[in-house]
């Protein structure tokens, strides 16, 4: 066993996993890289980490400092651990589109929330308001440390130095090589890093980029989009093209849909952009000869109202393949003591006996 010397040690190394059932009619060779597993439920919280030790290295920051930053969401997690366990106070900026349970999770890590909110297009993206809004606060407010995840070169090289280089540490070690990468693209913080440093080891082994449909990072037409985190319709500097041998799109519904079968089929619980990057490469899969991997980027329980709810997808107008999310069956107990009959009928519940299955 190892002792960290705090929660920092224990970013990175995340593991990776066989999936089985969902790709069994075809060969089973996709494997996904966890994030979930840091201590932010995500990938971000490898740049948050390299971020600010690397300014605190060159002296960008001190006992005065105040981290500000505009994040969908798991930035300002990683962020706001990062800053707790260092001591700075953080300001971060989302918008109406955060899920909830992200903003409940910063509140929870400390950060001080601005929230940018309009009344116009409800899936509009609104990354580049955000960004105005720390480029005006950083004018006005004293002692600002922006790690601006868009443009800060520290953000792709936690992905070299680390990300990639344990995709590169895990080929080596298991004789498990990969032909293809699927990575999400929002910031391209994730996808530069790791693309550069798996060329300089194999430039056979082909990157594929994933975003939403309706953004525009590999070009297409602009429209709205409910996957959190991933796609923009900007090109950020972060974002280098130079490694990446294919840009796809995925719809809000298959990536949704591909969330709820990793939940019942693998027991993997995601977020919206690792949905998306898993159905990329079940669809593709086919056509790569060879093992292919899938870097997921965050967990699923910041999605439980959202990408996990009947209702709110049925609202958004996404149609659920797989409407087996299961019901809490009721049992009161005042004046019974005799659960027998609840029992019998459980069974056809969760056999969904539709004869029997009614509680
Ligand atoms: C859930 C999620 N997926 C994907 C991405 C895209 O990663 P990157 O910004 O490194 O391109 C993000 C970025 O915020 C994210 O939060």
């Amino acid at each position: 066993m190892i002792l960290y010397n705090d929660i920092l040690g224990t970013v990175g190394n995340t593991p990776i996993v066989r999936i089985n059932k969902l790709a069994d009619h075809k060969r089973k060779n996709i494997f996904a890289k966890l994030e979930f597993f840091n201590p932010g439920k995500s990938v971000k919280d490898r740049i948050a980490l390299n971020i600010i030790s690397e300014a605190e290295a060159e002296g960008k920051l001190n006992k005065d400092s105040i981290i500000l930053e505009s994040s969908s969401g798991n930035t300002g997690i990683g962020l706001s651990i990062v800053s707790r366990v260092k001591g700075y106070p953080n300001i971060i900026v989302v918008d109406k589109n955060c899920p909830n349970e992200k903003i409940k999770l910063l509140k929870a890590l400390g950060a001080t929330i601005v929230m940018i909110t309009t009344e116009k297009n409800d899936s509009e993206d609104l990354t580049e308001r955000r960004i105005e809004f720390v480029n005006q606060a950083r004018d006005i407010l004293d002692h600002v440390f922006v790690p601006n995840q868009y443009e800060n070169p520290n953000a792709p090289l936690a992905h070299y130095k680390h990300t990639g280089q344990e995709i590169i540490n895990f080929m080596e070690e298991t004789g498990i090589y990969f032909k293809a990468i699927f990575i999400s693209v929002g910031t391209g913080g994730t996808i530069s890093g790791i693309s550069k440093r798996i060329k300089e080891f194999d430039p056979s082994i082909q990157i594929i980029g994933v975003e939403p449909l309706g953004s525009t990072l590999f070009g297409g037409e602009k429209g709205p989009y409910l996957q959190q985190g991933p796609g923009n319709y900007f090109q950020p500097k972060n974002l280098i093209y130079h490694d990446i041998d294919l840009g796809i799109k995925v719809s809000d519904q298959d990536a949704f849909n591909m969330c709820r079968r990793l939940a019942l089929q693998e027991g993997i619980l995601v977020g919206g952009s690792s949905g998306g990057v898993m159905h990329s490469a079940i669809d593709m899969c086919n056509e790569i000869a060879g093992n292919v991997l899938c870097v997921l980027p965050d967990g699923g329980e910041k999605y439980l109202d959202s990408i996990y709810s009947d209702k709110w997808l049925m609202e958004k107008g996404v149609v659920v393949e797989q409407q087996n999310i299961n019901d809490v069956h009721i049992l009161n107990i005042d004046g019974l003591t005799d659960y027998s009959e609840f029992i019998r009928k459980l069974r056809g519940v969760v056999l969904k006996d539709e004869d029997q299955g009614t509680l």
